[in-house]
């Protein structure tokens, strides 16, 4: 039976300039969250204070989020929130800050909770927005985090790194300005850029595929191919600039409601073994899995079909030269050296990607074999 759809929260802003909505939230007390420096260096973060300060609201700004962030971040960001009392959640940065925020927002809610696995299923999710609503500003064009409804937090101690996802997370603000994105370095662009090509892209072959996620999946993809590279070669194009955060989001969209793929599976198992940075892993997975995948005859029409409106025939082909476009390596030997670590864990691995939310609407739900083999095709490039 179908799943009903839910299409971002109550407010969802994209466009050059329309950072300004800020001015018309109702808002006392706002907490900031970001994570290094660069909204700072950038003059976002003022602006921001600035906007909020217009109306008359006080902020607090939390920082610190790191990439791939931990509970402990998580617990730390939730007492300050707790000590300062906002009516207003905003996350500022990439996925990273937006996912550590959102959960900071459900640990500020429900102080008596403590742990990560109070998150996880058997355990009923906690309801929301006793204190505040929730408003993210991505300044990456990838992860989409500002219209879906997972979050990805690591263990502190051992590093594995919990999928999370729950409507009740959903943001109720999101403000996609293209501006708050200019200052991403071309690297960033590019990995981002490929996570939401891939989430696009599992979004369409999904098992759990509709229409209206066709629709957007499909659009958000065609403007990805064509405008990544631009935006990596020129981070100040800002018309390019807001087509990418804009199909970014549209793919977000798509995927919160019909899910990913074994990319995401796989792409999430490399990031809890050897850091891999999630949209890098995306970007050098998905042609492997493209051609694994098309030994499903739906799948393979799927692919077909789009690589055709793209102005090809070959879509793991087409993605392999978008990669070599945007200096992707081919091959996980290239960045994770340790080869007889990685061969030496090859059943975790392949157990882990099999468990993981992501497996379930693959095309084809792989066996731990096949994972395995997988693992290994793209760790030799074969
Ligand atoms: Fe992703």
């Amino acid at each position: 039976m179908m799943r009903p759809m839910k299409l971002a929260g109550s407010q969802l802003l994209f466009g050059e300039g329309c950072l300004e909505h800020l001015k018309a939230i109702s808002t006392q007390k706002a907490s900031i969250v970001i994570g290094g420096s660069s909204m700072v260096k950038s003059g976002i973060l003022d602006k921001v204070k600035e906007y909020l300060a217009e109306i008359g609201a006080e902020t607090q700004v939390i920082e610190g989020v790191e990439p791939d962030p931990s509970f402990a971040t998580v617990m730390r960001g939730a007492k300050e929130m707790q000590e300062f009392g906002p009516d207003l959640i905003i996350a500022l940065g990439g996925g990273s800050v937006m996912d550590a925020a959102k959960t900071m927002w459900v640990y500020y809610e429900h102080p008596e909770l403590d742990s990560l696995e109070a998150l996880l299923p058997p355990n009923e999710f906690p309801k929301l927005r006793e204190k505040a609503i929730f408003c993210c500003i991505p300044s990456t064009a990838g992860t989409a985090s500002e219209v879906s409804r997972s979050v990805v937090i690591s263990d502190t101690e051992t590093g594995i790194k919990h999928g999370i996802g729950n409507m009740e997370m959903m943001p109720d603000i999101a403000i996609c300005d293209p501006e708050v994105t200019r200052s991403m370095p071309p690297r960033i662009t590019a990995e981002t850029g490929m996570d939401a090509l891939t989430h696009a892209l599992e979004a369409l072959a999904s098992t759990r595929a509709n229409y209206i996620g066709d629709v957007l999946a499909t659009q958000a993809a065609l403007d990805i191919m064509e405008n990544l590279p631009k935006a990596y070669k020129d981070g100040n194009d800002m018309q390019v600039r807001e087509t990418m955060l804009n199909a970014s989001m549209a793919a977000g969209l798509a995927f919160t409601n019909v899910s990913l793929g074994i990319v995401h599976s796989m792409a999430h198992t490399l990031g809890s073994y050897f850091h891999t940075a999630h949209g890098l892993g995306d970007a050098m997975l998905l042609p492997y899995i493209i051609r694994f995948n098309s030994r499903d005859e739906r799948a393979a029409r799927i692919y077909k079909e789009f690589a055709q409106k793209a102005g090809g025939e070959d879509l793991a082909a087409m993605v392999d030269v978008l990669n070599k476009e945007l200096n992707i390596p081919h091959a996980f030997k290239e960045i994770i050296p340790d080869e007889e670590k990685y061969m030496s864990i090859l059943e975790e691995m392949a157990e882990m990607a099999k468990a993981d939310g992501c497996t379930k609407t693959n095309p084809i739900i792989p066996t731990i074999e096949e994972l395995k083999e997988l693992f290994i095709k793209a760790y030799k490039g074969e």
